[in-house]
């Protein structure tokens, strides 16, 4: 018997367009996106060979030093996406304000949002990072789109995607209709399907959290991770393993792939700051492609995708993963016990 042919990104999009899934200039924007994150793969690849290791010796609007590669990949994907017509506007994590496309150019009707490259703290070390992306509708009669265009809840995506750069490359999409992962075969140059309708285990057995922040925890999170790391000794009754890449991408990935939930908690460490991670191109795409895998993805106090966003860099406390333990770290923000400052309050903008 031969085997079945690999279905390639390609035709995985061109059966959702025929299926009325998905139209003509969403099918082409994504393998837009795919195609540049090729070229990013490629460049990471290359490490110090392609000269791409190290400081670029600039900031972003968030105050970060980036790397090359922040600068790189994010003039990768503006490269890629501007001429193509599937496009009113971009914004990314490395640009202040939204970007419309030239007039030069022809105009689409959707909105790009990306983390160009995510984990840069790991690109130097030779750890996974990643790029994230999320796609929104233009509001109608839009045609140069501003900042306040972008602002809409993640229930209003279209699409979310990450790429993920590590021991091989992996595409991660979801039009809605479930969250689909795809291997980039390098000789080939093209992404494959190899797993189809993912389901992330609904209870979990690891944690992800960055434990060196523990002392600028609210209560709540002082309280839910004490219990875990109590083990079977504790009131949960079983033991619990904690991994932290610091790449969101490879933590998330990893519980894609075996379960788990992911936090990235609001804390007292710098109250201007509502948490570490980005609404609109890193907490609303990644929350869009767990729950389409069936998990869960909040604030801590209410469902991630629900919160309507009031800026394009807006930071936001962020809990997701399996279904069940997600719901229990909601128990702990709402308990009395562990309040009243700061778990149970309205998610900070
Ligand atoms: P970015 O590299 O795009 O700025 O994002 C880094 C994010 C995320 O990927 C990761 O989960 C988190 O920052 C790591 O935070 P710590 O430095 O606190 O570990
Ligand atoms: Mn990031
Ligand atoms: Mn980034």
């Amino acid at each position: 018997m031969t085997p079945p042919r690999p279905i390639s990104l390609t035709r995985f999009l061109i059966q959702e367009q025929q299926a009325g899934h998905i139209n003509a200039d969403l099918r082409l924007l994504i393998e837009v996106v795919a195609r540049a994150c090729k070229s990013i793969a490629t460049a990471v690849g290359k490490g110090a060979l392609g000269g791409v290791l190290g400081d670029a010796g600039t900031g972003n609007i968030q105050g970060e030093a980036q790397k090359k590669l922040d600068v790189l990949s994010n003039e990768i994907l503006l490269e890629a996406n501007e001429w193509g017509g599937h496009l009113a506007g971009l914004a990314s994590e490395e640009m202040e304000h939204a970007h419309p496309i030239p007039n030069a150019y022809p105009k689409g009707n959707y909105l790009l949002l990306f983390d160009p490259l995510d984990g840069s703290s790991n690109i130097d070390v030779n750890v996974a990072v990643g790029t994230i992306f999320s796609v929104l509708r233009c509001p109608d009669g839009v045609t140069e789109p501003g900042d306040a265009h972008f602002l809409q809840p993640g229930r209003a995506q279209v699409c979310a995607g990450y790429t993920i750069y590590g021991p091989s490359t992996l595409l991660v999409l979801t039009v809605g209709r479930g969250t689909h992962a795809f291997t980039l075969d390098r000789e080939q140059g093209s992404f494959i399907l190899t797993r189809e309708s993912i389901r992330i285990p609904e209870a979990a057995q690891e944690f992800a959290i960055n434990t060196s922040n523990q002392r600028h925890w609210h209560p709540c999170v002082q309280a839910y991770v004490a219990d875990l790391v109590a083990g079977a000794a504790g009131p949960r009754g079983r033991d619990f393993n904690m991994r932290w890449v610091a790449s969101m991408v490879a933590d998330v990935h990893r519980i894609l792939t075996r379960g788990g939930v992911f936090l990235y908690p609001a804390d007292r460490k710098d109250l201007s700051k509502p948490g570490r991670l980005r609404l609109m191109y890193e907490a609303n795409p990644m929350a869009f492609i767990v729950e389409q895998a069936g998990g869960a993805a909040s604030t801590g106090i209410g469902p991630l995708m629900d919160l309507v966003p009031i800026g394009l860099h807006q930071r936001v406390p962020v809990v997701l993963g399996s279904r069940d333990e997600v719901a229990v770290v909601e128990r702990y923000h709402r308990d009395p016990a562990h309040s009243p400052a700061g778990c149970a309050s309205p998610a900070p903008a």
